[in-house]
């Protein structure tokens, strides 16, 4: 039996269908004209959602409240929390804050920093939760992001070759990881030794059926990839700007690098590369000219993925 989205929390991918994954992209899918011809609907104009961003977000906020406007709805909610009594020197609880809000509208989207935050969110509030990121645990709206942009450029999810490249504890990799189990792909797995996939995880993976190997170079599986996905091997110095980082800090090792040259010479004509950005020196700016790079149209498809999840969650699409 289908489950219907009304009224659920989105938190994790772990537990989400096939058929239920197809429902939240072909959602996507009819929505898009809306963003595409930059008008907005009145589909939600009795709605109103509120973002609790307790970590920096420039894409998942924005897009979801860039979604919500598309969608004729209001916004409401913090960027930081230290401008709240949830964050001062008081500390409100999270049970407190989250009962709280739930009536302040009638869609709670989130960011934090601890993994248990978005579920204690879902007991302590009526109105559905979407998860914005998780500490390490899950990035749900980034993912299903990432494959509507996969299954538009590639016309189908089944049989795709992934290229991971990258930090393998990032909640993005979780959520893709965790995906894949519903769909035929492939997964090539490039970290750091220490940055690479719990044995726990590879055991959590083996068992729900995913196929896997673990490359040491991206050069290993290049070749064979139809998506090379990212994110960084080098964290930023959050004590500094840009502006202040010397020049020999974080160089990322060749290994986990994609640059211009290395998709020419070794990548499929038609591979593509994702990033969720932000990024540091892993992906080089030689690549955002070329007909691989497909991050940039993916903040175009952040507004029409977290549009059809809006919509699904409050019942005005099934
Ligand atoms: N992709 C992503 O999660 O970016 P932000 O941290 O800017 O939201």
């Amino acid at each position: 039996m289908t489950r219907t989205f009304a009224g659920r929390d989105i938190i994790d991918l772990i537990d989400m269908e096939r058929n239920e994954f197809m429902t939240i992209l072909d959602t996507a899918a009819e929505l898009e004209p809306i963003a595409r011809s930059r008008r907005n609907s009145k589909m939600l104009e009795d709605k109103i959602m509120v973002t609790a961003f307790y970590q920096p977000s420039t894409r998942t906020r924005l897009a979801h409240e860039s979604a919500m406007h598309r969608l004729g709805g209001k916004v409401v909610g913090f960027s930081d929390a230290k401008m709240t009594r949830a964050g001062d020197f008081y500390q409100e609880t999270n049970w407190d804050t989250f009962h709280m809000l739930q009536y302040y509208g009638d869609v709670l989207v989130m960011r934090h920093f601890n993994e248990r935050a978005p579920y204690e969110a879902a007991k302590a509030s009526s109105i559905p939760i979407i998860n914005g990121g998780n500490g390490w645990g899950s990035h749900p709206t980034q993912v299903l992001t990432d494959l509507y942009t996969m299954r538009k450029e590639k016309g189908t999810l089944d049989g795709l070759n992934i290229l991971m490249v990258g930090d393998m504890r990032m909640r993005t990799m979780h959520s893709l990881s965790r995906a894949m189990t519903q769909f035929d792909m492939y997964g090539s797995y490039c970290a750091p030794p220490e940055m690479s996939m719990t044995e726990e995880f590879q055991k959590e993976l083996t068992q729900r059926g995913n196929k896997f190997e673990i490359v040491e170079s991206v050069e290993d599986a290049i070749a064979k990839a139809d998506v090379i996905y990212m994110e960084p091997v080098i964290q930023p110095d959050y004590t500094l700007s840009r502006d202040e980082v010397p020049e020999d800090y974080g160089i990322t090792p060749k290994q986990y690098k994609i640059t211009k040259k290395l998709l020419v010479e070794k990548a499929k004509s038609d591979a593509i590369v994702l990033h969720s950005l932000p990024r540091m020196d892993e992906l080089t700016q030689d690549v955002d000219n070329t007909r691989y790079a497909r991050y940039w149209e993916e903040a175009f498809n952040g507004v029409v993925m977290r549009m059809s999840l809006i919509a699904l969650v409050l019942g005005k699409m099934q």
